[in-house]
């Protein structure tokens, strides 16, 4: 089985599972037109973030990591009008395009969008006393994942469920001897989710559309 055959299977899965949704569409493009890199999560994944934050009946998501903004729609129709998201972008050009997109899906008044190293905003965020949130989706620099989890269960109670993507990489995460930062945060995170007594977790290798990747969840204790 090659990438035709699992792009073939999204699109059979899509066909069959997604409704037409031209404004989810106009978001993918909008982000396409905009120059920014197509690393959003597919359909198909941004409709299961969606089905498990409405599930667990989230009401506040954390993101890191927004890019155009196209997994916090996905999010943010799961949280409700009362809801809220926040989601954490480095590139202020980035955060302008998810604004935009916000804004023309009329969900703009349940999404804040925080830019700048997340590093930074995620000490604010606690100190604001935003949190605890029901669910943390952590999709950013791939070299701080294992930072990033230590700063969800900070902003965590007991049943917030994290969820962290591309734990898998091609599989170039099997490499112990990397030196490859991306791979080495990615590493470090899943050794996290494994150790950590508070954490109980699973991954998930995925082929699609993206390619040959794969989700890690943790439910916090
Ligand atoms: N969640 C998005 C895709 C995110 S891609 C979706 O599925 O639609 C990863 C994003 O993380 C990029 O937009 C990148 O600019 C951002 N990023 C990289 N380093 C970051 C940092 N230190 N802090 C916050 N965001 C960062
Ligand atoms: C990259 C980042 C992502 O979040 C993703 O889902 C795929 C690729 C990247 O930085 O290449
Ligand atoms: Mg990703």
């Amino acid at each position: 089985m090659d990438q035709d055959s699992w792009t073939a299977v999204d699109r059979h899965f899509a066909g069959r599972l997604l409704s037409t949704d031209e404004a989810m569409d106009d978001v993918l493009a909008a982000n396409l037109a905009a120059g920014l890199p197509a690393i959003d999560v597919s359909p198909l994944q941004g409709k299961f973030l969606h089905l498990i934050a409405r599930a667990i009946g989230a009401r506040r998501i954390l993101e890191i990591g927004t890019l155009g903004g196209y997994s916090t729609i996905w999010l943010a129709k799961a949280v409700g009008e009362a809801g809220r998201v926040v989601s954490l972008e480095f590139q202020p050009r980035y955060a302008e395009v998810a604004r935009s997109n916000l804004e023309r899906a009329a969900l703009d008044d349940r999404v804040e969008i925080r830019v700048g190293p997340a590093l930074d905003l995620l000490p604010e965020i606690e100190e604001e006393n935003i949190g605890p949130f029901d669910l943390v989706f952590i999709d950013a620099d791939k070299a701080n994942q294992d930072a990033y989890l230590i700063w969800a269960l900070r902003l965590s109670r007991p049943g917030t469920l994290i969820i962290g993507d591309n734990v898998v990489r091609d599989g170039e995460i099997l490499d112990a001897a990397t030196k490859d930062p991306p791979v080495i945060g990615i590493r470090s995170f899943l050794d996290l989710l494994g150790t950590e007594p508070r954490l109980s977790a699973t991954a998930l290798q995925t082929v699609g559309a993206k390619g040959w990747d794969g989700f890690a969840m943790a439910l916090v204790d």
